[in-house]
């Protein structure tokens, strides 16, 4: 056995559930299961209830407390029936579940310690057909019993866990990164673990992976068409970054194949002094952006935060400071922390006219600050006119403080929160957000992959 192939069926040692577990597993679903089809009678159609994602592939992590159970429901239901039906469903089988909203509501409950999602689909004879985005769904665990080979399922354990190990591992909104099925694929479509780690440490983007002839272009780093669905990337919400991660965590394993490449690291919270001694050591200027975190699902929160942050970061940048890096992390509060090379400036700004040549715009210029008592100037550099004038915002904290952040591209559900109030914190004043975010910071005070 080779070096690689020993340190991976090491690490699966740790990562499959045992039978003991797979039974208990088996069982909270039947559970589920038979809830739901009991509360189903009363409705005057067929239903089936049908388990999905990991747990129905036999591909869940040990410690991966989570089931997927969806209730197929009769196409020709309209929205707000289907809905309603499904959240009622939902109800009966979780009477204190959560009701949780993506595309459509589902409802959240827990059994046996598993957490449970009881989500309403369509039932289809074709993944093509889809009317709802989960629709397609249940074909994926059909497709991969189909396909899989001996062993399928401890190389799929594997890639998942390595993604996991280098961060990247989920298709939700925050990580971007990939999805159990989409790390079942690529061991398909490559034959093992150790195959698609080899192929991904030679990836240039874009990288294309046909199950079948994609029915429309995808302009996204890495296109994995579905099997079940010509028309939809399986990876679509893979980032650049965090394909990029994975090449590079590819290339170490292959030069340093070792079984920490599976664990997670949990981050050692920053303390105060950490944080002091980042401040002083690094004589930047960090400034924190806080206030209430909307009450919505992580995946509409983090784009809406990302988004505002690109949109700061970007108006900064046009005010003349020089951002190195910049985070965004939510608990209670949400927070944009912006640490920058310049983050104050000088109470004066140059500002560059017209060459005296191009006369009519240069008269204007001219005439319209020849007796503004607050600047200096006009005169003449390289043949244009120049004045220096007062700068508006002459720190990121002023800027931040001012109303001139209402102009920046909120999120829809951050636009309300932000009206109510906020607190801008600089500097060593940071000390003050280690209660809720100690471990959010260290991702900013220790980058690294
Ligand atoms: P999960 O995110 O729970 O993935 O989605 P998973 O395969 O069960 O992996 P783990 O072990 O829980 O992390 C459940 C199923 O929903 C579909 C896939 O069929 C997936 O297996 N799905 C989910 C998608 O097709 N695309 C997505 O972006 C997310
Ligand atoms: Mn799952």
């Amino acid at each position: 056995m080779t070096e690689h192939r020993e340190t991976a069926e090491e690490a699966l040692e740790e990562l499959s559930p045992d039978e003991g577990e797979r039974r208990r597993m088996q069982e909270a679903y039947e559970s589920i299961r038979d809830r739901a089809l009991e509360d189903l009678e009363e409705y005057d159609f067929e239903a089936q209830v049908t388990l999905v994602g990991s747990a129905a592939r036999d591909t869940w992590l040990e410690g991966d407390r989570d089931i997927d159970v969806f209730l197929l429901l009769p196409p020709y239901l309209d929205r707000k029936e289907f809905q309603e039906i499904g959240l009622e469903v939902g109800q009966a089988v979780f009477p204190d579940g959560r009701v949780e909203y993506a595309e459509h509501p589902y409802v959240q409950g827990v059994e046996d310690g598993y957490d449970v999602d009881v989500v309403p689909c369509y039932s289809l004879d074709d993944a093509s057909e889809v009317q709802s985005a989960v629709d397609r769904t249940p074909f994926h665990p059909e497709y991969v019993e189909r396909e899989r080979f001996e062993g399928f399922s401890d190389e799929a354990r594997l890639l998942k866990a390595f993604c996991r190990g280098a961060g990247v591992y989920g298709s939700d909104l925050r990580t971007h990164g990939f999805g159990g099925y989409l790390c079942e694929l690529l061991v398909l479509h490559y034959g093992g673990f150790q195959e698609v780690v080899e192929a991904a440490a030679d990836w240039t983007p874009q990288v294309v992976i046909e199950f079948q002839t994609a029915e429309r272009s995808h302009d996204d780093p890495l296109v994995v068409v579905d099997p079940v669905d010509a028309e939809r990337n399986v990876a679509s919400v893979v980032s650049e970054d965090s394909l990029a991660t994975l090449i590079h965590h590819s290339r170490q394993w292959l030069e340093n194949p070792a079984t920490e490449a599976f664990d997670v690291e949990e981050p050692i919270p920053v303390s105060e002094e950490e944080l002091r001694s980042y401040v002083e050591g690094r004589d930047t200027y960090l400034a924190a952006w806080v206030f209430q975190a909307p009450d919505v699902v992580e995946d509409q929160l983090y784009p809406q935060l990302r988004k505002t942050e690109t949109s700061l970061v970007e108006e900064l940048e046009r005010q003349g400071f020089d951002v190195i890096r910049s985070h965004v992390f939510a608990d209670d509060r949400a927070t944009l922390l912006v640490e920058a090379n310049v983050g104050r400036q000088s109470k004066v700004e140059r500002h560059e006219g017209p060459p005296v040549y191009v006369e009519e715009h240069a008269d204007e210029f001219y005439r319209k600050y020849e007796d503004s008592d607050d600047v200096v100037g006009p005169y003449i550099d390289d043949g244009r006119y120049v004045v220096e004038r007062p700068r508006r915002y002459t720190s990121i904290e002023e800027f931040l403080e001012s109303d001139a952040v209402f102009d920046l591209a909120l999120g829809q559900n951050l636009e309300r929160e932000i009206e109510r109030g906020y607190d801008v914190i600089v500097d060593e004043e940071l000390t003050s957000l280690l209660d809720e975010f100690a471990v959010e910071l260290a991702s900013h005070l220790r980058p690294g992959l």
